[in-house]
């Protein structure tokens, strides 16, 4: 029998692999994903093999969470409480996605992954594999086992001759990707606590941030990031780079409590820099090519979207069909935004498309002959009409 693991190489998923062997008598396949976490991949191979695996993928699917995760969400304007862009929960739909279809590829009737039984990833992870494959049988060692503490995990690693990093100064629980870097735990878990500036690993303190703004110009196409300051580029390629420029300039921190799905509120501190100024662009753009109606049924889609990504049903007919209107509304999203970065700010500097719904005659307060304000006044008397007759009902029970 055959297991395929969601593989990182750290501590936790591979002391899953003896564990795996020991108690199940799995021959265990793992894989790593490359999501864009910034890190050398190819040392995993010996690494997972020396460990007890027969196997390794190394999956470069950096173009893939960017398209079909990332861009999706960022059209549909998602965030999360109002305040975190998602990072951790998209990608993880992509990386069962994958998990599903090696098992497939490798008979292998089961799937571990490394999440503990507290968060949020163990829901992403297990909903797409039931959606996707209802037949694979799924394994979550954090739930099972009785190693609950760090030292433990130690102990059971050493007994195993599998290698234990040596020191951990970034004392925090992280996951990062090519949209993100989320810190949880240690000091972070008293909401009192202000981070330290040593917390963040890809943006610069603001404080610390030049004293000179950078301006950035962002083309989209029908809700998509295409060029940056006129420049075409590549998607994963865009990311990168707005990643750099936002990152100097100390934008995309996130400090928040968060509702998990699994009951708990938590503390995160999230670093987003390139997808912080993505977000407020689109948003400028839709400011001015969405009609009213759209803009403000798009805003409940937003939120309904960000939760669906959040709890993990990213395969689901609803999400599925909530992208389908997206999308419509989309088509004329497409345009030109010059965003401001400076010590932490990203503020609009300018915007303008070709399917703008602004027009300057009709707004100015110069002189204008399109606009008759004449007509303003039965519009008013018709749009306060039930005010009116609601007032004169309570005239009328005041008198007698
Ligand atoms: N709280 C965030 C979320 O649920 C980030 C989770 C980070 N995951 C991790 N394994 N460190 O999406
Ligand atoms: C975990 O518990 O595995 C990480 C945190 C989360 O999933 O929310």
């Amino acid at each position: 029998e055959k297991v395929v693991l969601a593989y990182s190489g750290g501590l936790d998923t591979s002391i899953i692999i003896p564990w795996l062997k020991e108690n199940y008598d799995y021959e265990v396949i793992a894989v790593a994903v490359d999501v864009g976490q910034g890190e050398e991949l190819e040392p995993l191979r010996e690494k997972a093999i020396k460990t007890g695996a027969s196997k390794i993928y190394i999956e470069d699917l950096k173009k893939e969470f960017v398209e079909d995760f990332i861009f999706p969400t960022l059209k549909a304007g998602a965030i999360y409480e109002g305040k975190y862009l998602l990072g951790t929960s998209m990608a993880r739909p992509l990386i069962a996605k994958r998990l599903v279809e090696i098992a497939e590829a490798e008979g292998a009737q089961a799937i571990a992954h490394g999440a503990t039984g507290k968060g949020n990833d163990q829901v992403r992870f297990e909903l797409t594999i039931k959606a996707l494959n209802p037949h694979i049988k799924i394994i979550a060692p954090w739930r099972i086992w009785d190693i609950k503490s760090r030292d433990e995990e130690i102990e059971y690693a050493q007994k195993r001759g599998i290698p234990v990093p040596v020191t951990k100064e970034h004392p925090y629980s992280m996951d990062r990707n090519l949209w993100h870097l989320s810190h949880e735990g240690s000091d972070l878990e008293d909401p009192w606590n202000e981070p330290k500036d040593d917390v963040y690993l890809i943006i610069t303190p603001p404080n610390k941030a030049p004293d000179k703004p950078t301006y950035v110009e962002i083309g989209f196409e029908q809700g998509t990031p295409k060029t940056i300051n006129g420049q075409a580029y590549d998607s994963v390629e865009l990311i990168e780079e707005l990643n750099r420029l936002g990152a100097q300039n100390g934008v995309g921190i996130t400090d928040m409590v968060e509702n998990r799905l699994v009951g708990m509120k938590s503390r995160g501190i999230y670093e987003t820099p390139g997808g912080t100024i993505l977000y407020l662009a689109h948003r400028e753009l839709e400011s001015l090519t969405l009609d009213r109606q759209t803009a403000h049924y798009k805003e409940m889609i937003a939120t309904k979207f960000a939760e669906l990504v959040y709890d993990g049903c990213w395969y689901t007919p609803l999400r599925e069909a909530l992208s389908a209107f997206v999308d419509s509304t989309q088509q004329t999203v497409t345009g030109t935004v010059r965003m401001k970065l400076y010590k932490g700010n990203c503020s609009p500097a300018g915007v303008k498309s070709d399917y703008s719904l602004y027009d300057v005659d009709l707004a100015t307060f110069g002189e204008e002959d399109v606009y008759n304000q004449k007509d303003a006044e039965g519009f008013i008397n018709l749009f306060g009409l039930p005010l009116k007759v609601r007032a004169l009902m309570m005239e009328r029970n005041k008198k007698s």
